[in-house]
């Protein structure tokens, strides 16, 4: 399974990177205000600078709803670096913008998915990724992990090679699961991450093998 990171943090993005085992990193609106990263040319530079950590993908979001809105701001997302995957919104106009991307050969990342339908109408139209948001499904009590169990049955159906990219991931267990169920990629916060580490067995087994080795040691 391919590990995203879901942050605008760029220290956080560092860290990830120095682990090793980044393989992309997914932003949002709501991610790139968290870290005060506001108006059009900050907003572009803070994308510069995510590439530039990062070797690997980088979804940057749209903020148009409509078809030409959406094909402009994608479209310049795209020229900024070749890592860039223009994340689109599960909006009617969405779906007409990822067919038009993906003529073009641009990746799309499409987000808000919630459905089977709409992951199915976003590999129709040549998403790279789908994007179903597990913990928002958890919020309300729904079974966000059957909805990744009936994606990846679908898609596997017909053997679209859009990529099932598990969001809204908020932990360890989710990440699990997800890879459980086959997802291909999986976008969590670092907590999430470096939680997967941790055990305290682990710890205690660590703690005693350095105590006797230190003994033995005559130390
Ligand atoms: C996905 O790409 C989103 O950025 C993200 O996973 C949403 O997560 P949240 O529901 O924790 O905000």
């Amino acid at each position: 399974m391919k590990f995203f990171i879901d942050t605008a943090n760029l220290d956080q993005i560092r860290e990830a990177q120095d682990l090793g085992i980044l393989d992309g990193v997914t932003t949002n609106p709501s991610l790139m205000a968290k870290e005060g990263i506001t108006g059009e040319e900050n907003v572009i530079a803070h994308y510069k600078a995510i590439c530039d950590i990062v070797d690997a993908n980088v979804s940057a979001e749209v903020i148009a709803t409509d078809y030409e809105g959406i094909v402009k701001e994608g479209e310049a997302l795209a020229k900024l670096n070749p890592k860039i995957v223009v994340k689109v919104p599960m909006v009617k106009d969405g779906i007409k913008a990822i067919k038009y991307f993906s003529s073009k050969g641009i990746r799309t990342n499409c987000t808000l998915i919630f459905t089977a339908g709409q992951a199915l109408l976003a590999a129709k139209a040549g998403a790279s990724y789908v994007s179903p948001f597990l913990g928002r499904l958890d919020d309300i009590a729904t079974d966000g992990y059957q909805l990744i169990e009936d994606i990846r049955t679908i898609f596997d159906n017909y053997e679209y090679p859009t990529e099932i990219l598990a969001a809204s991931v908020r932990g360890p267990m989710h990440v699990i699961n997800c890879a459980k169920l086959g997802a291909d990629v999986m976008t969590a916060p670092l907590s999430a991450i470096l939680a997967l580490l941790k055990h305290p067995l682990t710890d205690s087994g660590l703690a005693q093998f350095l105590a006797d080795h230190a003994k033995a040691a005559g130390k």
